[in-house]
């Protein structure tokens, strides 16, 4: 067999190798709890799933689905951006592309914009789909790093005249995984003239815009003026209506951009099952409840987390948003010698920070997407758990 070159540069995905050790543990008959995958564990909604259960039996959903969706979801789309953003400008027909979830749309639009040897500016740590994207398309990654004295937000200001002027694509992912942290609208804006200034296609991924804590409202990049000019921002149903396993997103913007990505898309793929699709329009034109619901019950889980991690000693902000909890590992250990240690002391799955990239090297991320008894036998192992010295050398 002749494999591709691009293979060899691939690393395993993050969470199959989590997997596979979870998987393990169990086998043995150990008890893990999980803070691994965003994977809600609460059910989709019911009247969500009552339409795929009604839509399933009609004869016109078993057959292919267009790749730019019923125009009834896509009209579905721009109603919700309205309701929930106030952003009327979003033509139904131009400017919105349903997405086999959101990852489909971001792995697939690096092909867009980038041709071997091109540069896109990615976020370090991030969501790895940006920089396999680029790497599959024969780009480079120039790395943004993400550090907590800037919010954990890019410094525009660092990136080189140079490299500005030879990128072609910015990634941009507010509320944050892994590190949780949330952009301004100044910040937002400072990004699209930036994005103007050296014509780079900014991409923003909002799959968390939802999932918010004490009150707080996220933004759409959308809402600022002129974004639709530089960009495109990619949504997602998996995290706000616990729809991981449907795979159901969206992109929204520049309809040149969304044009270029319905061509990608058209020719790879066939869109998306349309009983499915008859779930999103459900879930986006009705009760809008289930948000508020599953954020109480994360927000109840995120505050207990916290408590057991700070009497261990370790620090972590209270994010305002995502499903996730970013903590700094103690000295002398890494991000992947203290999930280690965590494992084989408590049977407690966390993430490395590394996973995410060299800047998220000392850190471990724990996702909230625990059930509640889980939650609280991973409480109380960690208050029982004395951190081990870390092993020299
Ligand atoms: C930042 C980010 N974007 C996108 C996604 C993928 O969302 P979807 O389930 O819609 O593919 C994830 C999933 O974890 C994510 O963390």
């Amino acid at each position: 067999m002749k494999l591709s070159r691009r293979l060899d540069q691939l690393k395993p995905y993050v969470f199959v190798e989590i997997s596979r050790i979870i998987a393990k543990k169990r086998a043995e008959g150990v008890e893990v709890v999980t803070f691994g995958i965003g994977d809600p564990d609460i059910p989709t909604p019911a009247p969500i799933v009552d339409r795929l259960v009604q839509a399933s039996r009609t004869p016109a959903n078993h057959r292919y689905p267009e790749t730019d969706g019923l125009p009834e979801v896509r009209r579905a789309i721009a109603a919700w951006y309205k309701d929930r953003f106030g952003v009327s400008h979003l033509n139904p027909d131009t400017e919105v592309l349903p997405l086999i979830g959101a990852k489909e749309g971001i792995g697939h639009v690096a092909f867009c914009f980038l041709d071997p040897g091109d540069i896109a500016l990615v976020p370090d740590p991030a969501y790895p789909v940006y920089s396999v994207g680029t790497m599959f398309a024969g780009a480079e990654s120039y790395t943004m790093p993400l550090v907590e004295k800037n919010g954990w937000l890019p410094d525009l200001d660092a990136i080189p005249h140079e490299v500005a002027r030879d990128a072609k694509v910015m990634w941009l992912n507010y509320p944050n995984n892994p590190t949780g942290a949330v952009a301004d609208g100044d910040y937002y804006r400072k990004a699209i003239a930036f994005a103007r200034e050296y014509d780079i296609a900014l991409l923003h991924d909002a799959a968390y815009s939802e999932v918010v804590y004490d009150g707080y409202k996220a933004l759409s990049f959308m809402e600022m003026e002129g974004a639709k000019e530089v960009g495109i921002e990619f949504h997602s149903l998996s995290k706000c209506f616990n729809m991981t396993g449907w795979r159901f997103g969206s992109a929204v913007g520049n309809a040149d951009m969304i044009q270029a990505l319905f061509k990608i898309k058209s020719n790879l793929d066939s869109g998306i099952p349309q009983a499915i699709q008859e779930m999103a329009i459900e879930a986006l034109t009705g009760p809008q409840k289930y948000i508020d619901e599953n954020n109480a019950i994360y927000q109840v889980r995120r505050d207990k987390v916290i408590g057991a991690l700070n009497r261990l000693g370790l620090r972590v902000v209270p994010p305002k948003a995502s499903l996730y909890l970013w903590a700094r590992v103690p000295e002398g250990y890494t991000s992947a010698s203290f999930a280690a240690q965590l494992l084989d002391d408590t049977a407690i799955v966390v993430t490395p920070g590394s996973s995410y990239g060299d800047h998220g090297e000392g850190y471990i991320r724990l996702s909230l997407t625990t059930p509640d008894e889980m939650i609280d036998k991973g409480v109380e192992r960690l208050a029982s758990w004395r951190i081990p010295a870390p092993a020299r050398g």
